[in-house]
């Protein structure tokens, strides 16, 4: 495929994956998977940037500004480095230095680049004043908080050293690959979602509103940029050779070089010696090392214009295939998973790696025995990228068919059109559906039983005291207070946060159902439009079809939910258990159509009310909430702290920013 088709094709994959996350609560494809796929499109981009698109999916992707912290403008603006892939644009740019600094004499100083989150850490009088994201480079997070937890950040610059009155000092916050494993072997126990690498597992961490958190998981720092009035000499390398003094972590893989050979000798050796490292690199960052020199190549817009990154190639390993098995995901979804002669990959043993779907496997024309390779592009989860065919021989297997029928349940497999996927289409009776739908039933969003988990839905599926959502309230303290009585404290909570759950509004009553592409969004659409359960399951196609946001997909779905006797058995169940099944009064009252058909931004830290409420309110009113801005914004609803791009395109578009008094006013009016 040329690059651009490839683009393209990730482009629309994205934005139908995100709708199906998003909108149909329906994905197809792990978080991971996506993950992966919205980096790949990113470096595309990055690379290519004649195909850029302003409504290409990565633009959504945003700036790592999380609006529960203060937002914090940096000194000097936080920009990233142009990226390189081969040797030869590496030798393009030491020929730039070199024409720019006409000829004189100079260094570059390799380092390793640190795939991690980059942070801006202030020293006033030798203390840590601030810790600040990159955020959208030009104001980050205030996390120092957070930061202040990582052990390997001086709180204090160590006493007698000759350290600047007022620095800033930039590095990279990593989750050593060991703390990293243990964390997600924890999660995976927990049956939580698991990070995809150790950069989402520190940025995540770090942006934890919980300090606690932070501290527990073991943050690892390396710093590599010093700025500021007053630092000590011209040399970047030095300099940081006395940052290590004051008491910082600098990384001890670096080299000063003056050829170009210098240069390439480093990759090499790194691109090996890098495995042995506790922590994750995705290349070599070459900086001319004379800050005089530095300032005399300058910036473009968007990178220095002394320094640049060497990206490393995806790691890869070759391995026997050993089985091709199946696993059933909650909508009934079978992925295919290549089980493999564990071999060393990036740091890790990799045994299994996903294929994806059918289409996948089948293009890989896999065969069990095969020797095939597998890479791993800063992600956990490996991927088969080909088959060694010259390897095949009299003893390779025979070819790897995907499945016909259920793992789990034996039934036939089925393939719904335009979809990737075969799915399991037993969802009354295959276990690992049936234990998807009370997950979902139970979760937050949904029914909020949080005393539950899915290892206890687990255990009562396997007891045989659950089969459907209904079951739920039929379950006794005396059932799961074990043996001897010793979880009757916590079979109390259980059964008490089971009833109490009943409480909980109609709206989200309509989406713990678990209809298939019924998501939040069309859950509310339709509990608002129809009122009640009796109402919404009388409904015709052309009634559903009438709905704003439910299309075909939704709406024959919801129909075929309600043909099914089944069902309806359980809706029946809820209702007698006291399950909300229409608006309540209040619900209804407050009600009104003052925003109907209004695209509305929300922004910002607010005072009167919580961001979450204000979203409430404009659903309420017939308004709908929208994560960016565009010609078709009605307004923005705008708190303390808006950020700047936001602010800056709300007025080149002309639309409205107004605040949260007015807001009120207008929807009381
Ligand atoms: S120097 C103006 N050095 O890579 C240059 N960056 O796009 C400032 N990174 O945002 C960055 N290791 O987060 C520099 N040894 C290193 C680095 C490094 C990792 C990150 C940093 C930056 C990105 C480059």
């Amino acid at each position: 495929m040329e690059v651009k088709e490839h683009i393209e094709w990730l482009r629309k994959e994205l934005d139908r994956h995100n709708y199906n996350y998003y909108v149909l609560n329906a994905p197809e494809i792990s978080d991971q998977e996506f993950d992966r796929m919205m980096r790949e499109l990113q470096d595309l981009e990055a690379a290519h940037p004649e195909f850029d698109d302003p409504d290409s999916p990565t633009k959504r992707v945003g700036s790592d500004l999380n609006q529960e912290f203060v937002q914090v403008p940096h000194r000097y603006p936080m920009l990233s480095l142009a990226n390189t892939y081969n040797k030869q644009e590496v030798e393009d740019f030491y020929e730039r230095v070199r024409t720019g600094l006409e000829g004189e004499p100079f260094e570059i100083c390799c380092e390793m680049k640190y795939d991690g989150l980059s942070i801006s850490l202030t020293y006033e009088n030798g203390r840590l004043a601030r810790a600040v994201t990159r955020g959208d480079g030009v104001r980050g997070d205030d996390v120092t908080e957070n930061v202040k937890t990582i052990r390997c950040i001086p709180l204090r610059l160590r006493q007698g050293t000759d350290y600047p009155e007022d620095f800033e000092i930039r590095g990279e916050i990593l989750m050593p690959w060991a703390s990293f494993e243990a964390l997600n072997r924890e999660r995976e126990e927990r049956e939580e979602p698991l990070f995809a690498n150790p950069r989402n597992a520190a940025s995540g961490t770090l942006k934890s509103k919980n300090s606690a958190v932070v501290a527990s998981r073991k943050l690892d720092a390396y710093l590599y940029y010093l700025l500021g009035e007053g630092i000590p000499g011209d040399g970047h390398y030095e300099n940081l050779q006395k940052a290590r003094e004051w008491g910082f972590k600098i990384s001890e893989g670096m080299k000063k070089v003056s050829s170009l050979q210098g240069i390439y000798d480093f990759i090499d050796y790194w691109d090996e010696e890098r495995k042995n490292l506790p922590v994750a690199t995705d290349g070599i960052v070459l900086k001319v090392n004379s800050l005089r020199q530095q300032r005399a190549l300058g910036y473009t817009a968007k990178n220095p214009r002394w320094a640049i990154a060497y990206k490393f190639q995806a790691e890869r390993a070759r391995t026997r295939l050993d089985a091709v098995t199946f696993q059933v995901g909650r909508t009934g979804a079978v992925t295919p998973v290549a089980n493999m002669e564990p071999v060393q990959l990036a740091g890790t043993v990799v045994r299994r790696a996903t294929l994806h779907n059918a289409d996948v496997m089948a293009q890989l024309d896999l065969h069990i025995g095969d020797m095939v390779y597998v890479e791993k592009g800063g992600e956990i989860i490996p991927k088969i990228v080909g088959v060694d065919t010259g390897a095949r021989g009299v003893e390779t297997g025979p070819r790897a068919e995907f499945a016909t029928h259920c793992p789990e349940c034996g039934t036939a497999l089925v393939r719904y059109e335009g979809e990737a996927a075969w799915y399991c289409p037993n969802d009354t009776a295959c276990p690992p559906q049936i234990k998807g739908r009370i997950e979902h039933f139970i979760s937050r969003r949904a029914m909020d039983i949080d005393s539950l988990g899915p290892e206890t839905v687990d255990e009562y599926f396997r007891r045989g005291l659950i089969h459907d959502v209904a079951d739920l309230y039929d379950i006794r303290v005396e059932q799961i207070n074990g043996e001897d009585g010793t979880r009757e404290k916590s079979a109390k909570k259980i059964v008490q946060s089971i009833a109490e759950s009943t409480k909980v509004s109609f709206e989200r009553v309509v989406f713990a159902l678990g209809i298939r592409f019924v998501g939040e969004i069309a859950a509310k659409a339709l509990a608002r439009h129809f009122k009640s359960m009796d109402a919404l399951a009388a409904a015709s196609l052309d009634e559903l079809l009438q709905i704003n946001g439910i299309g075909m997909v939704i709406a024959e779905s919801v129909i075929r939910y309600f043909h099914d006797e089944a069902n309806l058995r359980i809706v029946d169940r809820l209702r007698a258990k006291g399950v909300a099944m229409e608006l309540s009064e209040d619900e209804l009252s407050r009600h009104s159509d003052k925003l109907a058909g209004q695209s509305i931004v929300v922004s910002g830290v607010f005072s009167l009310h919580s961001r979450d409420e204000y979203k409430a309110m404009i659903e309420q009113n017939g308004g709908k909430n929208v994560g960016s801005i565009s010609s078709k914004t009605a307004f923005v609803l705008a708190g303390a702290n808006m950020g700047p791009a936001k602010l800056e395109k709300a007025n080149k578009l002309g639309i409205p920013v107004i605040s949260e008094e007015e807001f009120l006013k207008r929807i009381e009016s």
